[in-house]
């Protein structure tokens, strides 16, 4: 199994979604481990128990601090313990931007309400006084607007006709203790999950001039020109034509650049079955160590080798001034 993810839980009182991480980290097959609870209470029961199942803990009051100043010290101690994850467990302080900037799409948050309904606080009171039939939590990436940025998951919790906040937070308590472990699971592995590296390939593919989507043969590919006269510089390989693995194929300028690649990252680079006779090379995608900037400079590559002069023409005087 591949390295596990380290996560830093960031908590502020009881802790028990930080307990249902905790344990949930305990499978072996669990992709991540929690390397680090921190929190601005030295007295927050959480951190209590994060100590019995020995793992580090680390505690500093924001009292007398300005917010930066404070969110700096807490980030000191993430970075020490070696975490690559950030994740809110109850942790009850608003954080400043410099903080949350530092750890843009590697923080997460879990918050009881359906987002992007009933952020902030009283969730349940809010949710039955609206007459809503349906509450619950989410599972979300941490932005500098509070409770906001993009919703990884959520579970609907019903609300019954006798319920009040107690018995209403009681339920939906259960359901996020079930939901955080798996999104955070799903989450550091999405980097290995097909379906994710096809959009990342996509959005960069579709970001070059006058491309288009086409399947070939089962596999999404990437054409430059028009809808009937383009040409292919791209495809995305699943097991394509047999190949286990993850891929991009695109052009290079011949078999002599594609022997070379192979033989300078053989890890990286492999010749593809059937396209790899006329000069295509494959890029492993499923490394989980993809550089998406190399990425984004192979498709332009290999859109130039195809795209019609006129579109490269322009390209290059643009360049030259
Ligand atoms: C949880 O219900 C969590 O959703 C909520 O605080 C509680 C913490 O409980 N978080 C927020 O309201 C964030 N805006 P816990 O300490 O037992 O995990």
């Amino acid at each position: 199994m591949a390295e596990k993810a380290k996560i830093a839980i960031l908590v502020s009182g009881r802790g028990s979604n930080m307990a249902a991480l905790v344990y949930a980290a305990k499978s072996t097959d669990c992709p991540y481990e929690i390397v680090l609870v921190a929190s601005n209470n030295a007295e927050a029961p959480g951190l209590k128990l994060a100590e019995a199942e020995d793992i580090a803990t680390f505690a500093h009051s924001h009292q007398g601090l300005s917010r930066e100043e404070h969110d700096k010290i807490m980030h000191d101690a993430i970075v020490h313990s070696g975490a690559e994850y950030v994740v809110l467990a109850g942790y009850m302080r608003i954080l400043s931007d410099g903080f949350v900037e530092k750890w843009v799409n590697r923080m997460l948050n879990i918050h009881p309400s359906l987002l992007p309904k009933y952020r902030g606080l009283d969730t349940y009171q809010r949710a039955i006084d609206a007459g809503d039939t349906v509450a619950g939590c989410s599972v979300h990436l941490v932005t500098t607007e509070l409770d906001d940025g993009p919703v990884l998951g959520q579970t609907e919790v019903a609300i019954l006709p006798d319920d009040d906040a107690e018995r209403l937070a009681s339920r939906i308590l259960i359901a996020e203790h079930q939901l955080y472990p798996k999104i955070l699971a799903k989450y550091v592995t999405r980097e290995a999950d097909p379906a994710w590296i096809l959009n990342r390939v996509r959005e960069r593919a579709l970001a070059l001039t006058e491309t288009h989507e086409r399947e070939s043969f089962g596999s999404p590919g990437w054409r430059v020109g028009s809808e009937k006269t383009g040409k292919y510089f791209a495809y995305f390989t699943q097991k394509l034509h047999g190949e286990a693995s993850v891929g991009l194929l695109v052009k290079t300028s011949g078999l002599d650049e594609q022997a070379a690649l192979i033989d300078a990252d053989p890890d990286l680079y492999y010749a593809p079955k059937f396209y790899g006779k006329s000069g295509w090379i494959a890029i492993r995608l499923n490394t989980g160590r993809t550089d998406w900037d190399h990425i984004a400079d192979w498709l332009y590559k290999s859109w130039r080798l195809v795209a019609p002069k006129r579109l490269t023409k322009m390209i290059d005087i643009a360049d030259q001034f």
